[in-house]
């Protein structure tokens, strides 16, 4: 469910024209609903109700400060993988008291920075890791609130650059040490043993995996609970959403925006892991991100040239791989509609962005709406892994951000000024 559609003619985010925004922002344009942002929330905590979970939201998928104000005030947590994204939560009124701290190159300033903030746990990935946070702790004078990563190698089904819980990956620890290692992390003076945690990869469009991974690490998680007295079991994110949404028979319209039918919603989660967790009686944290986020947002991008080639027909944009980097990164699929449906002509085409890249594509020979020059597209489920992945590759500006509620938008990120992107440079001494 989402808060895109099509009043009368006009793409519409809740109660404001597309249209009207690109007009009044400029392009390329993040535009964010926030009724959809907290509909996804209410569905999961909903769905999961029966285990009264604590939603610590993944920030890496959107960190705008807007994004996590709005994700705090419903009373979420946040999953963080570095310093930045702490003070982020901070910045926004977030409370680092339900923050969980991952990933696997923690530093020890970032280590510092989370215990100095009181965070609720750190997600360790490595016995080193183990022993810098220990270190530290002891010499702060505090105990460091410790859950280990198991990964309890499990294929995730998913595109290979975003599965985590295999022995391939650098992620966690192995199922098989997990249980020595709490045994030896327990005399450790430094540490106390809070959780355990799992995160099997992104982007996952069944049940079945996590099924699975749960099924296997739920008697290790009660085994720590006896010996070690863990109180959670965090089970990471991971939650795909519909980006290619499958017409239903007798449906013409390609540029219908509902959800698929074989969507991994909320309930078809719960469904599946409600029964394994509920029985150990242990706090449950979920850490989603791409699922609350994704299809909360657009990319608004302005056509600049239609270029027939003789073979090819390109729609060259303003927006590029800089902006929005997963189909060029991930060969991800993104819906591509037009903010405006005027006739409802048809071209087969790519579109592509104006970086000096073969790469820099947001579709391939795909059938589209024909929008002539000047005109807007709009790049859906943009929400998640959009902009924070976006960059200055051919020094241009990061986007505008805005988002929307009911008939009010709000610019919560300012279009970057193209002169901030040099602004930490300068030439060598002996230049001048
Ligand atoms: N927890 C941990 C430990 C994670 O590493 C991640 C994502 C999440 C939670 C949130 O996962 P989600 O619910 O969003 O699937 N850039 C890629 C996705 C990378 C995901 C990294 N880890 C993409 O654009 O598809």
């Amino acid at each position: 469910m989402h808060e895109f559609r099509y009043v009368g003619n006009q793409l519409h985010c809740e109660g404001v024209s597309v249209a009207a925004l690109a007009r009044k922002h400029g392009t390329p344009l993040f535009v964010y609903s926030e009724a959809t942002l907290k509909g996804n929330y209410q569905r999961l905590t909903e769905a999961l109700a029966p285990l009264n979970p604590q939603v610590c939201y993944a920030l890496k998928a959107n960190s705008n400060l807007a994004v996590l104000r709005t994700f705090a005030k419903l009373g979420a947590g946040f999953d963080l993988v570095s310093g930045g994204e702490l003070r982020r939560v901070i910045a926004a009124g977030g409370d680092p008291t339900k923050c969980v701290f991952a990933g696997v190159g923690k530093t020890e300033e970032e280590i510092r920075l989370a215990l100095k903030e009181g965070i609720h746990s750190f997600n360790v990935e490595s016995e080193p890791e183990l022993e810098r946070i220990d270190r530290i702790a002891v010499k702060m004078r505090r105990k460091a609130p410790v859950a280990v990563r198991v990964n309890p190698d499990v294929d995730a089904h998913t595109h290979a650059k975003i599965t985590t819980g295999t022995y391939e990956n650098k992620f966690g620890i192995a199922f098989e040490r997990v249980a020595g290692l709490y045994a030896r992390a327990a005399k450790l003076k430094g540490i106390r043993l809070r959780g355990l945690q799992m995160h099997i990869g992104s982007q996952l469009t069944s049940a079945e995996p996590f099924e699975q991974a749960v099924r296997k690490v739920a008697p290790l998680a009660k085994e720590l609970a006896e010996k070690h007295g863990i109180e959670f079991l965090s089970i990471g994110g991971g939650v795909g959403i519909v980006y290619r949404p499958a017409l239903a028979s007798g449906e013409k319209e390609w540029w219908f925006t509902g959800e698929g039918r074989k969507a991994l919603t909320p309930a078809r989660y719960a469904a599946a892991l409600i029964p394994l967790l509920q029985p150990l009686g242990l706090k449950v944290l979920v850490e989603p991100g791409r699922s609350l986020v994704g299809n909360a947002g657009i990319l608004v991008t302005r056509v600049e040239y239609l270029k027939q080639t003789g073979r090819k027909t390109f729609i060259i944009v303003d927006a590029a791989m800089n902006d929005l980097i997963r189909p060029a990164f991930y060969e991800a699929y993104h819906e591509i509609v037009a903010v405006e449906r005027r006739a409802r002509r048809t071209v087969v085409a790519d579109v592509v962005g104006p970086i000096c890249e073969s790469g820099d594509s947001f579709c391939k020979d795909r059938m589209l709406p024909r929008v002539g020059e000047g005109g807007c597209l709009a790049i859906l489920s943009a929400g998640a892994y959009g902009s924070v992945m976006s960059c200055n590759y051919n020094s241009r500006p990061l986007a505008a951000e805005v988002l929307v509620n009911g008939k009010r938008a709000a610019v919560v990120r300012e279009r970057q000024p193209v002169e901030a992107i040099w602004a930490g440079e300068k030439p060598a001494g002996w230049q001048r």
